[in-house]
């Protein structure tokens, strides 16, 4: 899932100021920084392992190292599981907005090993709940031994099958106030809908793999899950029931994206 070697990316180098206002707090520029410079680093193109080494480096101040989450990765690793889940930052991104709005209650499409479903069950509190969807037995299954080696097993719900079906007639008592969709891409516009309909208002939906490398928004991809996304795009800007962003995130896992969505 790593984007091609040739794809190289430039970092911003923004200085902000945060006496100055509107946009010359935007264009302020350190004394110690000429303006060339500034072009320059923004213009700087890098790579995947550079990314890899940013992650890690924010990762040693921001994440700690938990043993929990460390025997998870290490159990996918050994399980053969495809390197496709969330990095620690983006779980602890998920952990950090369920524990910032007092999520109780977690909706997540596509569980893998159940990393991201970890850290969300981390968030929520002991009589709250994250139900998770996966087609894949096995995936499960080794998502359910790693939700008891982190502790977190009781407030995780898994349910099998396809989301293009399970989901559809999921019917809860009670609405969420988080979902994260991260299965296939193809489907992202159906699981988006039908996260909006178990989704409380003022509830969050965040969607993961919407940038796909640059793929998203370079025409001569036309795979189906690329297009999926792109659907779900066109879908959401004439969309009055939500209020949306996206946020690239550039990192191990290559140049993706998170959209976020806020039902109003
Ligand atoms: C990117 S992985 C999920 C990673 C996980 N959220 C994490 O970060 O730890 C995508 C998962 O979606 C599952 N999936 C694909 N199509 C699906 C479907 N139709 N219904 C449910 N799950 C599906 C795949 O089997 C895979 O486990």
């Amino acid at each position: 899932m790593n984007p091609p070697a040739d794809q190289a990316h430039a970092f911003p180098a923004r200085v902000y100021h945060p006496q100055k206002t509107s946009l010359a707090r935007y264009l302020y520029i350190h004394p110690s920084i000429h303006m060339s410079n500034w072009k320059t680093d923004r213009e700087r193109t890098s790579s995947l392992s550079d990314w890899t080494q940013v992650e890690e480096y924010s990762n040693s101040f921001l994440v700690r190292q938990d043993d929990a989450f460390n025997a998870i990765q290490h159990n996918d690793k050994n399980r053969g599981l495809p390197d496709i889940a969330v990095s620690a930052n983006q779980g602890k991104f998920l952990y950090l907005l369920a524990k910032t709005f007092g999520a109780r209650r977690c909706l997540e499409v596509g569980t893998l090993g159940g990393f991201s479903t970890a850290w969300m069950a981390r968030a929520v509190p002991d009589d709250g709940k994250v139900v998770t969807f996966e087609l894949n037995e096995n995936y499960g299954k080794i998502a359910r031994e790693n939700w008891k080696i982190a502790g977190v097993s009781d407030k995780i719900s898994l349910v099998l099958g396809s989301a293009t079906e399970t989901l559809v007639q999921y019917d809860p008592k009670e609405r969420f106030d988080l979902a994260f969709i991260d299965a296939d891409k193809e489907h992202c516009l159906l699981y988006f809908r039908e996260a909006k309909r178990l989704v409380r208002k003022g509830g969050v939906i965040i969607v993961d793999n919407v940038v796909r490398y640059g793929k998203v928004a370079d025409p001569s991809y036309q795979d189906h899950d690329t297009n999926g996304v792109r659907d779900l795009l066109k879908a959401i800007q004439s969309d009055d029931d939500v209020d949306a962003t996206s946020l690239n995130t550039v990192g191990s896992k290559g140049l993706d994206g998170f959209l976020y969505a806020l039902l109003k």
